[in-house]
């Protein structure tokens, strides 16, 4: 008899999850992510009891603000939540302090660290600290040799920065940023967050996978012919395009969350559930993948930019119309791509994927699109034979879907497609936590699993290096196609697939 093999790491992440005393440093508190993200975040895992009793934050940032302004700031910002439990806001907001902090001026940083040894005696907080850089990405370096050069990062047990994303602008900057985090800190202190890995659903395709028998042995070429990979936002730019400007839906979207999917997605069976186990596969998968066509990327990549769109009632501007854009900016707001995985399982297997703002619907997924039958018996009702898929939806309605084909119903033996659907919703009825809420008590509980290491970073910045140095150089052969807003992108991005005899998902 086969018994399965028990992992020792599974109980001890199990009883290891109770968040140790400590104070968060917030550096950027002023800024938009701290009151969007952040703090609702901590609030809600304080609502959940999951911050331990012994707790600070600690808001840091340019301006001149006393604890009160930044309790104050923090409840208008959060009115909504406010409103819903105030007496748990009370209790909470006790727990926020402030100080102002320039990470570039040393004076400020050593009131920072005699305020934090304040703070460890008033929350006996025992001098553990979490230090996020929520802060423009041009400081991530300096501010970490600010914190390490304070002595701040001495203790690798009690001390850890998180780094938000965009980590580098491209394969070079980011092996440079790593150099230099990694000589102020280890790379254990290092958290580089990417709340695509925070969210519930991207979590489940790992339980998915290898938590049940059945998908591995057809998880791979022999079964998979292609794989598609989406997220697409009805949104434009919004109040962000100061930072979208110089960075596009390539360097937003895809070098990190839809490539995180496709590494969570394609990556082999670690042989634990431990960080290291995980982020080696992840970072081998990234390593083996690449653009269909290297030596020709405009063959396999589309970008395009949203135009105007909407109602009469509710016209919606084109993106060189938004405020802040350049009329003339030739910035991406959208990008499809094929690629390869250059490995046993995957080889020959396309991977499209796509991003993009101002879409006909919000949604991310991924779909795995399994091969034909190998000879049909059966009419198809619909006319044409359908083939397996499995769609796996990370948002909204989370949950995931597999269509195969049954008998329709009557005198004849025609096959028709259906589906068999799994509901986060009907099945454990309550939201799952926003992405924020799950990583920032991961990096309280010191667990890099969820977080992007060195090498994977490096590697998914070198996948789109051709692409990259082709905008760079000679941006006119990858030409920026406009779409009409509230649409699925410019027509070039179906021809992509249409070569290969395929469509893209309508959900
Ligand atoms: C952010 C991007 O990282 O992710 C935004 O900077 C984008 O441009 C957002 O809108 C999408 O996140 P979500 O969780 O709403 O899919």
């Amino acid at each position: 008899m086969n018994v399965p093999i028990t992992n020792p790491f599974r109980i001890g992440l199990r009883q290891e999850r109770v968040i140790p005393p400590q104070c968060l440093v917030i550096f950027g508190a002023s800024g938009d992510l701290t009151h969007r993200k952040l703090i609702p975040a901590l609030f809600e895992l304080f609502k959940q009891r999951r911050l331990p009793s012994e707790f600070a934050v600690l808001g840091c940032a340019r301006r001149a603000w006393t604890d009160n302004d930044f309790r104050q700031k923090m409840s208008i910002a959060l009115a909504d939540k406010v409103k819903e439990d105030p007496q748990a806001w009370e209790q909470f907001s006790s727990l926020l302090f402030y100080e102002s902090v320039d990470l570039q001026n040393r004076e400020t940083i050593s009131k920072l660290s005699i305020r934090l040894e304040e703070i460890d005696r008033l929350c006996a907080t025992h001098g553990n600290r979490t230090f996020y850089l929520s802060v423009s990405p041009k400081f991530y370096g300096s501010g970490c040799q600010a914190i390490a050069e304070a002595g701040l990062l001495n203790d690798p047990k009690r001390s850890r920065v998180v780094i938000e994303k965009p980590f580098g602008r491209d394969f070079s900057s980011a092996q440079s940023l790593n150099r230099l985090v990694q000589h102020y800190g280890q790379e254990n202190q290092i958290f580089r967050i990417d709340h695509y890995l925070g969210k519930e659903t991207v979590q489940n395709i790992l339980v998915l996978r290898f938590a049940n028998a059945i998908f591995e042995p057809i998880w791979n070429r022999n079964y998979i012919s292609s794989v598609q990979i989406t997220a697409s936002e009805t949104v434009g730019v919004e109040e962000r395009a100061g930072y979208y400007e110089t960075s596009g839906a390539l360097r937003d979207m895809v070098q990190n969350h839809l490539t995180q999917m496709l590494a969570i997605t394609a990556m082999e069976p670690p042989g634990h559930f431990d960080p290291e186990a995980i982020r080696n596969e992840k970072a081998k998968v990234l390593q083996a993948a690449r653009l269909a066509n290297e030596l020709e990327p405009w063959k396999c990549c589309i970008r395009g930019q949203y135009g105007k769109g909407g109602t009469k009632n509710f016209p919606l501007l084109g993106y060189r119309e938004e405020p802040g854009v350049n009329p003339n900016s030739t910035t991406e707001t959208y990008v499809a791509m094929k690629l390869f995985i250059e490995n046993w399982r995957w080889q020959g297997v396309p991977f499209y994927i796509r991003t993009g703002k101002r879409l006909a619907k919000r949604i991310s997924e991924v779909v795995l699109t399994f091969r034909e039958a190998p000879v049909h018996l059966f009419d198809s009702a619909g006319g044409t034979p359908t083939s397996n898929q499995l769609i796996l939806r990370i948002q909204p309605d989370e949950g995931a879907t597999f269509r195969f084909d049954v008998k329709s119903p009557g005198s004849g033996m025609r096959s028709r497609p259906v589906e068999m659907e799994f509901s986060y919703d009907e099945s454990f009825g309550e939201p799952s936590d926003e992405g924020y809420v799950r990583l920032l008590a991961d990096a309280m509980l010191n667990d890099t699993t969820l977080f992007t290491r060195s090498d994977e970073v490096e590697a998914a910045w070198r996948l789109y290096t051709p692409l990259l140095e082709l905008i760079e150089d000679s941006p006119w052969q990858l030409p920026i196609y406009p779409y009409e807003s509230r649409t699925w992108g410019p027509a070039e991005a179906d021809n992509l697939l249409a070569k290969d005899n395929l469509l893209w998902r309508r959900p």
